[in-house]
């Protein structure tokens, strides 16, 4: 990985007007909105930023927007990259680090993931308290990873307490149901066998997704408080297994995003 491309990245962003934003958040699929809140927006599309990863999948609108949130400056990652798109793991965490360059404090993550723990439900949000990484390798084993912090990070608190106990307390203000647990993640594109959603219960998994621990990882390098909820999309019951659609993955998120949203917005006003 080389700083300087990094640079160039924010160099570029900069010029655009991206001045110190505060926070970064990384909004997962069909939970695009929180944008819309954002005042005096400037817009970078991935494509046009140097070094940038590419962006593919179509319903991924791929854009970093910076502005104002609730009086704080924020940048934003409407759409993220995936394994599964055929990006690697410095292509997938090389936002996190833009915009650590550009130098925010504190990063919050949403996703779209799968309900293994049977007692949460389709459209059910859940706080991410800890996770299982099953994607096979690390976005830190690269060779001059020592350039860029320390090789051997630890993990043994990836979530912020203090940002998590906030939202908690958040949602019980305002009676929103928010749920806890631990995310594993895998590389897909495929859905999970029956087998497949049955070891990751017996692991300890309490949801499954596609995406965020990469991004996790990556703030823990770099010692960025983290704060990450899922949107539960699909109840994965081996016993009674229902084939899913991604349509319906989707539409299940966007149906729950306006909570997500304000659960975001409080938090970014408590701050
Ligand atoms: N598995 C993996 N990723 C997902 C799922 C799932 O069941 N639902 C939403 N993202």
């Amino acid at each position: 990985m080389k700083k300087k491309q990094l640079e160039e990245s924010v160099d570029h962003l900069k010029s655009k007007g991206f001045d110190n934003p505060e926070i970064g958040i990384v909004l997962g699929t069909g939970l695009g909105k929180l944008v819309d809140e954002i005042q005096n927006p400037i817009v970078a599309h991935y494509n046009h930023i140097p070094f940038f990863p590419l962006a593919t999948v179509e319903f991924h609108t791929g854009k970093l927007v910076y502005g104002s949130i609730e009086g704080k400056k924020v940048v934003v990652m409407q759409g993220r990259f995936h394994l599964y798109e055929g990006y690697d793991f410095l292509d997938i965490t090389y936002p996190i680090r833009v915009m650590h360059m550009l130098g925010i404090k504190k990063l919050f993550i949403s996703n779209a993931a799968g309900a293994i723990n049977l007692d949460y439900k389709k459209g059910d949000m859940m706080l991410i308290s800890d996770h299982i990484n099953l994607q096979g390798g690390s976005p830190l084993a690269f060779k001059n990873v020592s350039v860029f912090g320390q090789r051997f990070v630890d993990m043994s608190e990836p979530y912020d307490k203090e940002m998590s106990n906030k939202l908690i307390d958040i949602a019980k203000d305002h009676g929103i149901s928010l749920k806890s647990g631990v995310y594993a993640s895998v590389v897909g594109p495929q859905l999970e066998t029956k087998a497949e959603y049955r070891m990751l219960k017996i692991l300890g998994a309490d949801a499954v997704g596609m995406s965020t621990v990469p991004e996790v990882i990556v703030a823990n390098h770099l010692d960025l408080p983290i704060v990450a909820v899922s949107v539960l999309t699909d109840e994965c019951d081996p016993d009674n297994l229902e084939p899913v659609n991604i349509e319906e993955i989707i539409a299940i998120a966007e149906e729950t995003e306006p909570k997500m949203v304000k659960l975001f917005r409080e938090l970014i006003k408590d701050l």
